[in-house]
């Protein structure tokens, strides 16, 4: 068999959605891979396989989502200690590091993934790369509005150094700056051959920026990876 990605995506959920037991507060993620998840998870508390689940949504969207298929939600506030956090990843390099945020929601999953003891990440192959940034896509940033171009000149420096570097301001369809759910702008960062160097280093280095909020990069968060496979075989990576 040769899965289509969408199926690889389907794949990879359905199995994360068994790691979920009854009684536990669920980080629900965000993205295309995250919706299978979610519906699953929908399933399986329609069928009395699992109950007395909570979810904690990384999105606007998410949330839509989740109440449309009648999971009970609750927030960080609420519940701060998410026991698994699920959710799809733009990119996963070698050591399980992502990118994430190409949805735009990287704050809220940063956040809630960060306050979860299990962050379960769901992938189909093509996510694997050798290098974050690697794939040619961008890093994304999520920045304050004020003097965003400032910020971005910023961003500029720290990497003048890196060769084919570039960053630039993500707009809507309508050629408008893209705002988060959190009212915010997203800067993404091209990196021609990947993120060189110690990533933490480069992650202290945006974070210590004054209009950063926080970066896309999710550097040793994840304990597991579940990918799926063209050949529809499944990979759980510890
Ligand atoms: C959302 O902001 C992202 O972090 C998503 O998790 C990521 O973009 C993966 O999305 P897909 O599952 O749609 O590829």
């Amino acid at each position: 068999i040769q899965l289509t990605q969408e199926e690889m995506k389907r794949v990879a959920a359905y199995r994360a959605a068994d790691m979920v037991g009854s009684g536990m507060v669920v980080g629900l993620g965000t993205g295309s891979t995250a919706a299978h998840f979610i519906d699953r998870l929908a399933e399986l508390m329609l069928n009395g396989s699992l109950t007395g689940i909570i979810g904690i949504p990384t999105s606007l969207q998410t949330e839509k989502h989740a109440i449309k298929a009648g999971i009970p939600l609750s927030t960080l506030d609420s519940h701060p200690i998410v026991d698994i956090s699920i959710d799809g990843a733009d990119e996963v390099d070698p050591k399980y590091n992502l990118v994430k945020g190409r949805g735009g929601s990287l704050f809220r999953e940063k956040m809630i993934e960060g306050a979860s003891r299990k962050f379960v990440v769901i992938v189909d192959e093509t996510k694997m790369v050798g290098c974050l940034g690697g794939s040619g896509l961008s890093v994304p940033v999520e920045i304050v509005p004020f003097s965003w171009n400032y910020t971005l000149l910023k961003i500029q420096k720290l990497f003048e150094n890196e060769i084919g570097f570039s960053a630039r301001l993500r707009v809507d369809q309508d050629n408008k700056p893209f705002k988060t759910d959190n009212e915010n702008y997203i800067i993404e960062m091209f990196f021609e051959k990947g993120v060189s160097g110690d990533l933490n280093e480069v992650s202290d280095k945006l974070l210590r920026l004054t209009g950063v909020i926080e970066h896309g990069m999710f550097l040793n968060m994840a304990t597991n990876v579940v990918m799926a496979k063209k050949d529809g075989s499944l990979v759980i990576l510890n």
